[in-house]
């Protein structure tokens, strides 16, 4: 990749072919103090409102930086790597870390320590990471008092209050809401599947875990349905088609949405999975196609209930995992209250507080 200059004119070069780049998109990018407020790095003019006709009368490159006189007398100093970097499309800082596949063999998961200074620090930076490759991490000591989750997540980025609270209890109460607030198994599942947006990410604190039962239980939703793509195509192809009506009913709110089951980009590529067969209504269709579509539903929850695919494991009080909602379905294990007490609290927060997060960082640390 290579920025040049040609008789007034700016070219990208990418090695087999070569394009103008519009002297307007260079003008939008003028950054002198009279044109981008340097503490929001906001810009101070609106190009939505100018005149896009805009021309260049002398381009020239020098030391790195492309230096531009416009016809209306702006003069624009730009890095050349900040114009090669914008012509990668990429989201170098999300999209560049790789997500690991996992099943039951996964070992050795890297938990990471709570400390005064870890909100920004080195070690929040990989946490991150290692979030982003595994779709979930814990993190060992966090303070439990005054629920101190909140607090966490909100160091992080913000929480995303739903109608069950900023966080939620997690323990057995009598006239539950939801299953979750029982002593039962809790099969595999995604949260929230009738939320519109979905929320991102789940924080579960261990507050106390008394019982011998009560493990909590992962599974990786992106590698189940990539496998599950190249052994039964025509199950992935329904299951990534269809969408399903998910609904959750309570003395004040009626909340629906509809998705596929495994939700792609406009790519083809994974994004997201939602999994909670207690609240998932399938439209009627053609009778042959309900049957295709059942027994594929059938086929991956039977492959996200194998025990090849969970972890399982417990959680001992101070330790939050954090996990991707969109990505890694979780349950428990049954337990018996006669044995102590289990409590948990949790929340939510969305891609763009661990997003934002770890752009911050990187810039921080240079890394
Ligand atoms: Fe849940």
């Amino acid at each position: 990749m290579k920025i040049e200059v040609d008789n007034n004119k700016v070219l990208f070069n990418n090695g087999s072919s070569i394009q103008e780049i519009h002297p307007f998109w260079l003008r939008e990018r003028v950054d002198g103090e009279k044109y981008l407020d340097k503490g929001t790095q906001q810009r101070l003019f609106d190009p939505s409102s100018m005149n896009s006709e805009v021309s260049i009368e002398k381009a020239i490159i020098n030391e790195g930086f492309l230096k531009i006189h416009f016809n209306d007398g702006v003069n624009l100093k730009l890095a050349l790597d900040r114009i090669t970097s914008e012509f990668s499309k990429k989201d170098t800082v999300i999209k560049s870390i790789n997500k690991i596949k996992w099943d039951s063999s996964l070992e050795n998961i890297k938990n990471f320590n709570f400390n005064e200074n870890f909100y920004d620090s080195k070690e929040m930076h990989e946490m991150l990471v290692s979030f982003y490759e595994y779709g979930f991490v814990i993190i060992k000591n966090v303070p439990t008092e005054n629920n101190f989750i909140v607090n966490f997540a909100n160091s992080i980025g913000s929480v995303r209050r739903t109608n069950f609270g900023e966080h939620f209890n997690v323990r057995s109460k009598s006239n539950p809401n939801d299953l979750a607030y029982t002593t039962l198994h809790l099969s595999p599942h995604t949260d929230n599947p009738y939320r519109n947006p979905v929320p991102c990410i789940q924080l579960l604190h261990c507050i106390e875990n008394e019982v011998k039962g009560g493990f909590s239980t992962l599974v990786d939703g992106y590698t189940v349905t990539e496998n599950f793509k190249k052994s039964d195509p025509e199950f992935y192809k329904i299951l990534s088609e269809v969408k399903v009506r998910f609904k959750f009913t309570d003395k004040s709110v009626v909340l629906e949405d509809w998705s596929e089951l495994i939700h792609l980009d406009d790519n083809k590529e994974f994004k997201q999975v939602r999994f909670s067969p207690r609240l998932d209504y399938v439209p009627i269709l053609e009778k042959n196609k309900l049957d295709l579509y059942y027994k594929a539903r059938k086929k991956l929850s039977d492959l996200y209930n194998a025990e090849k695919n969970r972890i399982e494991f417990k959680l001992a009080p101070k330790d939050l995992m954090m996990m991707d909602n969109y990505r890694v379905l979780h349950g428990r294990t049954k337990f018996d209250p006669e044995e102590g007490n289990r409590f948990l609290q949790g929340c939510y927060i969305d891609f763009d507080s661990t997003e934002g997060k770890l752009r911050h960082l990187k810039r921080k640390f240079n890394i």
